[in-house]
């Protein structure tokens, strides 16, 4: 237990310790019982965290808000395009500014090559804790919920367990990196063994594959990365399939789409979920492109916890929120 987390940044869950992370599941337990029984506390009343939304979202934003409401304190939404950021305004200024009236500045901005440099330039200036809400590098906050789920379900030892983290086909827009290059950095920390499978030119960022490489050697984990879909799902105890764009090969959307076109085939289906162990779950952070990504029978069907999975958004988010803020 890391009772010393107050004015902490929540950029990636790299720069947080292990224990620092468990106080957060320890504390979301909690959180998560009170919830039920309909107690919350006042924690932070008085308090203010604004939420910058560069990018949609229904559930970190939902989940966020949620979460200064049962602390007892208040979010504000900005729309950067109702801020003076549409006329330029940096982020060393807007830091400095917002974090004279608020407790914690949280931002969303998955635009590649700048979210997570903007945060970083917010972290510089600011007074008050950065919230990462989802960058073009990580999604810190998804996989808190992620690994919550799992020790729901397996229990707080999870070494050993085997994860499998796999691309998936999805039209219409390239998604970020940022889901699968949090899954491959933290989950091999608490003991779990990675496998990530993508067609060739789906690769993830080479620092984050190195620095996965680093966490799983540092903590007696295997991490491997293949071409084979299957290959993921293979005595798996958890898969997470999930689509993201070809951001390494291309930047161009319609080289880029032409390219996730090439692989409609890679699907979460009943007869890959047959090859993982019986008692194994399917997770997705959502929104699925169902029919896509998923079959309607496997999203809905006996191995998913993906709407548990939601709903833990709100409490490891207000685990967060009450020890930094
Ligand atoms: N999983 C997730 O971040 O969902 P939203 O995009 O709806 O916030």
């Amino acid at each position: 237990m890391n009772t010393a987390l107050k004015g902490k940044h929540f950029i990636t869950t790299q720069d947080w310790s292990i224990q620092e992370l468990k106080t957060i599941f320890e504390l979301a337990k909690q959180l998560k019982l009170d919830f039920a029984r309909g107690k919350f506390s006042r924690q932070h009343a008085g308090k203010s965290l604004g939420m910058i939304f560069f990018d949609p979202s229904t559930r970190t934003r939902t989940s966020f808000e949620s979460a200064m409401t049962q602390l007892g304190g208040h979010s504000i939404y900005f729309a950067p395009e109702t801020m003076q950021i549409s006329h330029g305004e940096g982020a060393r200024d807007t830091a400095k500014v917002l974090s004279g009236y608020l407790q914690g500045i949280a931002v969303r901005f998955c635009k590649f090559g700048q979210g997570n440099r903007y945060l970083e330039e917010l972290r510089a200036a600011s007074a008050v804790p950065i919230v990462n809400m989802q960058c073009d590098v990580y999604h810190p906050a998804q996989i808190l919920a992620d690994y919550f789920t799992i020790m729901e379900h397996f229990g707080e030892n999870t070494r050993g367990l085997k994860l499998g983290v796999s691309w998936t086909y999805a039209p219409n827009y390239m998604r970020p990196l940022s889901v699968p290059q949090s899954l491959i950095l933290m989950m091999p920390r608490f003991g779990i063994d990675v496998t990530l499978a993508h067609p060739p030119e789906f690769q993830l960022m080479p620092e984050v594959i190195e620095q996965a490489e680093r966490n799983a050697r540092e903590s007696g984990t295997v991490f491997s990365v293949t071409n084979q879909m299957e290959h993921a799902f293979e005595d798996a105890d958890v898969v997470i399939p999930k689509s993201w764009g070809p951001l390494m090969h291309t930047l161009d959307a319609k080289q880029g789409l032409a390219l996730i076109d090439k692989y409609p085939d890679w699907i979460c289906d009943e007869k890959r979920m047959e090859l993982t162990k019986k008692n194994s779950l399917y997770m997705h952070p959502l929104p699925a492109d169902r029919g896509k990504e998923v079959t309607p029978g496997v999203i809905d069907g006996p191995h998913s916890v993906v709407y548990q999975e939601a709903e833990n958004r709100l409490h490891v988010q207000k685990a967060l929120l009450s020890l930094i803020l």
